[in-house]
């Protein structure tokens, strides 16, 4: 794992933003309509600053979302699409909109039907129609989820649906009127579908998520801490602010290893 530590979430959203740019290359230049990439999306608070560096970045016309794809990590069910707290609104307002993404090459998993089974294969199988996930963006919940993988998920499942811990409704309650109103299951990506993204970056802030980097990051591999199956990846990027860091003990050789890292 390559561990990078910033001084603030402003930061973390702009190394975020530089390190996927870099990462996608030519894919987000639009020059080459042969090179395209397949992107893996959250949502969250946390990567809200990363999609504002992004949608920025395309304002100013330096990098193009035109050849990208993407799948989201996952979606409530027993709301509609169409409500103010779905994914899909929540991708829509904060970075489809603002893009020039295809709308028809943004795919989240949908709860809507009466057969999720059946959309969670479905998902799976559009995933690698399109070639499979080039990088993966991943927040991180405070009970070591990925997705809504909660604690003791398995370390192969593919999409399928969720139940919700109440640790996770408790903490997601803020965007609801009241944690009553929080659903309590969800559509998501497995800790397999995860696993075989091209490369991973997971973005960290605040306090709250301290324990739960700890425990991904330097704790043994366990579904107890589904992110720490992370540690198998080859490629898995994670991007901290101080706060987020302040419980890694080799805090002082991750910040060395970055400082001498070579390009
Ligand atoms: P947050 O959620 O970014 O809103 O903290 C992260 C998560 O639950 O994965």
């Amino acid at each position: 794992m390559r561990i990078i530590v910033c001084e603030s979430a402003e930061e973390v959203a702009l190394k975020a933003a530089v390190e996927s740019i870099e990462y996608l290359g030519e894919a987000l230049s639009a020059t080459n309509p042969e090179a395209t990439c397949v992107l893996g999306l959250a949502t969250g608070s946390t990567p809200l600053g990363l999609y504002r560096e992004w949608i920025e970045r395309n304002r100013a016309g330096e990098i193009s979302f035109r050849n990208a794809t993407s799948f989201n990590l996952d979606e409530y069910c027993g709301i509609p699409a169409s409500d103010p707290q779905s994914y899909h609104t929540f991708m829509h307002e904060n970075l489809f909109r603002h893009i020039d993404i295809d709308p028809a090459k943004t795919f989240i998993p949908v709860t809507d039907g009466d057969d999720l089974t059946q959309s969670a294969e479905r998902y799976e199988a559009m995933i690698e129609e399109a070639g499979g996930i080039d990088l993966q963006i991943l927040g991180i919940g405070s009970d070591g989820h990925i997705g809504f993988n909660e604690p003791g998920s398995s370390f192969s499942s593919p999409t399928r649906v969720k139940t919700l811990t109440k640790r996770t409704r408790e903490d997601n309650a803020r965007f609801f009127p009241s944690i009553d109103h929080v659903p309590r299951t969800a559509l998501t990506m497995g800790l397999g579908t995860i696993m075989s993204a091209r490369a991973i970056l997971l973005l960290a802030t605040g306090k709250g998520k301290a324990k739960a980097i700890r425990d991904t990051v330097e704790g043994p591999i366990t579904a107890m801490v589904p992110a720490s199956i992370l540690q198998f990846h080859p490629y898995a990027t994670v991007i901290l602010d101080a706060a987020a860091a302040s419980e890694l003990s080799l805090i002082d050789y991750y910040v060395d290893a970055e400082r001498n890292r070579q390009r």
